[in-house]
């Protein structure tokens, strides 16, 4: 470890609220009495009716996890109403539009407000307690509003990222039948439109096929571009709230009552719709927020997720607000109008805590160093990143560049089924090591096991299971427990398996090292290689198709796609695009293929079974090492793949 990693947890340890000494008591009473250490911490949050139980897991059987069971409360008034008497005035959320001249302040009275009239409109159309209402929006304050409204009234929110296709946006819509949509006429990224109250129209159509009527749509106005309107189904958002009453009380919500579903792909299938509750996700959510960013307050705080994924969630909404923080919220995108553009908010804002990707790191280091120079970033303390391994490079460069080095990182890592970070450093407290996420948080105990189920010890490297419950953790797969329990707790009994591999060195920190089954990470989002190749084979000109990930430098993983064509069917660049631009259409533009590999044949068992060792070796550029390729059917078809490779490096 390098002398600076000493000096910034020096630097650090000056406010931190965590030392090493705390960190490893907490540590050990959370494994040793789970029970006392969760039932303290659960207070942080107000309850209506306090709980008496606390703990009720198991990761057998009919895997039931049950957390605070019996006690009341609330998401939004624990993020709004609670803080309203100390920090009415002060800002609760910043927001930041994609514009840089274009930013606005809303402060916690304001967001009651806001939150309370939306509740009310929501109400007045019919939305109840447990009714499903999906949102699908740009990065603008309606869309936390629209969050916690629903907290407000038990309903469960589905949030649909706005880069999602019509095709995507229905297949969500449908699954968890949600009859109230709430998105904005278009949405502004980079100076580009995006047409979203479009997209949704159409996905009501296909959702309409499917048999799941949706009955209102409710439209924010962000850019006031043109819309088709269907008068008997669409609400203008401004006009339903300026009707609206200012107040509505908080639905009186049982821990264990569903708060969120959000989508997510795994390695078969469709995606699956990961749900979480209000007790257990809320304490867990605003413990982490606390202590992993080191949040003291008054500190603005950033993260630059979007809150279609999990990240934007936890922390951009209920973990920040939560704890009465004031939360920066961005529209935009790091590169626009430059590549400068977050150090320059970071400086307007006097941002001290901020949280990003290794794929944002990645490209503004290949910007160059100048446009990090031209701003201060006197205010930062605290820097994050999430959703993927971070290569040492980028780590180095946050940290030496961004940071100064007085900044620890916190590598956090975590997954949309876990609610929360799992694994992280704590500022001040752990000793940081560019590219490891170090130690787990309070109560979480990792295990790593080889592909047999054997427990491995002291350093070694293997999957990564978790072998207890926190409080985050999902509940089920929306309307399928048993897909639950088949995707988790079957590979290695008793056991929660992330998916992810992982090593623990000599200082028992850990390290992840990506997906050990068919999900591939493409800048820090997550995809599964079945849904692309479902994309590609619903295409009229392709017969069969077969994707994996290779390294990239920017993205983390690119997606390379191995095609094989119907009869007749020319594979040159036209199709090429042809086929990237029908992935777009299906999935999303975050699905674009990188790489598209037109091949006779695929290397298969004899049993039929595609050998995605070979396929992503090759893709790898890497196939002097293909291992044994005699189980083939047919091994000729590997040397075609090779010599038509398309990442030559
Ligand atoms: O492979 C891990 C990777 O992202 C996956 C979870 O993706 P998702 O559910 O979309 O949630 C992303 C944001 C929490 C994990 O299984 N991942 C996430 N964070 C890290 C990471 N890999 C390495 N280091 C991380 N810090």
């Amino acid at each position: 470890m390098s002398q600076k990693t000493h000096e910034i947890l020096n630097d650090a340890k000056s406010r931190a609220l965590i030392d090493d000494e705390t960190y490893q008591n907490w540590y050990q009473e959370s494994i040793r009495d789970p029970e006392k250490f969760w039932g303290e911490h659960g207070k942080r949050i107000h309850w209506f009716k306090p709980y008496t139980k606390v703990k009720n897991t198991s990761f057998t059987g009919d895997v039931a996890i049950k957390w605070f069971e019996d006690g009341l409360t609330n998401v939004s008034y624990n993020c709004i109403d609670r803080h309203l008497e100390k920090r009415g005035d002060q800002v609760a959320i910043l927001w930041e539009g994609d514009n840089p001249y274009d930013d606005k302040k809303i402060t916690y009275r304001e967001l009651y407000e806001q939150v309370c009239r939306l509740a009310n409109v929501m109400k007045a159309n019919g939305v109840k307690k447990g009714d499903r209402v999906t949102i699908y929006m740009p990065m603008i304050p309606e869309a936390a509003y629209a969050m916690l409204a629903c907290t407000r009234i038990g309903a469960v929110h589905s949030i649909v990222f706005g880069g999602f296709s019509p095709d995507a946006l229905a297949g969500r819509i449908t699954d968890c039948e949600s009859t109230f949509v709430i998105t904005a006429d278009e949405g502004l990224r980079g100076g580009k439109k995006i047409p979203l109250k479009h997209n949704t129209d159409l996905a009501i159509k296909i959702a309409e096929r499917n048999g799941v009527s949706v009955k209102n749509v409710l439209v924010v106005q962000r850019t006031a571009g043109k819309v088709e309107w269907f008068a008997e189904r669409d609400i203008w958002y401004h006009e339903a709230t300026a009707a609206a009453e200012p107040e509505c009380k908080p639905e009186e919500m049982n821990a264990e009552d569903p708060l969120f579903i959000l989508y997510t792909s795994g390695s078969t299938g469709k995606p699956k719709g990961v749900l979480h509750t209000t007790g257990g996700y809320l304490v867990y959510a605003s413990m982490t927020h606390e202590y992993v960013f080191d949040y003291h307050e008054g500190d603005i705080y950033w993260c630059t997720a979007d809150v279609g994924w999990v990240t934007g969630h936890s922390y951009i909404v209920y973990g920040p607000l939560a704890n009465g923080a004031t939360t920066l919220m961005f529209e935009g995108v790091p590169n626009y109008p430059s590549p400068s553009r977050f150090w320059d908010v970071v400086d307007k804002h006097k941002v001290n805590i901020f949280y990003t990707a290794p794929t944002a790191i990645r490209a503004l280091m290949g910007a160059g160093d100048h446009h990090v120079r031209k701003s201060s970033r006197n205010s930062l303390r605290t820097l994050g990143s999430v959703g993927e391994p971070i290569n040492p490079e980028a780590w180095e460069w946050y940290y030496n560049v961004v940071g100064e080095q007085k900044c620890p990182i916190v590598d956090t890592w975590w997954q949309t089924e876990t609610g929360g970070i799992l694994i992280t450093p704590l500022p001040g407290a752990t000793r940081l090591k560019p590219g490891s996420a170090t130690r787990p948080f309070f109560g979480v105990q990792p295990q790593l096991v080889d592909g047999d189920g054997n427990v491995l010890e002291g350093t070694a490297e293997g999957n990564l299971c978790i072998i207890d419950s926190w409080p985050g953790q999902m509940r089920t797969v929306y309307g399928d427990h048993e897909r639950f329990i088949q995707t988790y707790f079957s590979t290695y009994k008793g056991k929660y398996f992330t998916g992810d591999g992982c090593r623990r060195d000599e200082d028992g920190y850990y390290w992840i090292t990506g997906r050990v089954d068919d999900v591939i990470n493409v800048s820090g989002h997550r995809m599964g290689t079945a849904e692309v190749e479902s994309a590609l084979v619903s295409h009229d000109a392709v017969s069969e198709a077969a994707v994996v990930g290779y390294p990239h430098d920017v993205k983390g993983q690119g997606i390379y796609c191995y095609v094989t064509l119907m009869e007749g069917q020319k594979g040159d660049d036209a199709l090429r695009k042809a086929l990237v631009a029908h992935v777009r259409n299906e999935i999303g533009p975050i699905a674009s293929p990188d790489k598209i590999q037109f091949s006779p044949g695929l290397p298969k068992t004899r049993s039929g079974k595609i050998m995605r060792r070979i396929l992503r070796k090759i893709a790898e550029d890497e196939f002097s090492a293909l291992g044994d390729t005699s189980t083939l059917a047919d091994p000729g078809v590997v040397d075609d793949l090779i010599s038509n490779r398309q990442n030559k490096k």
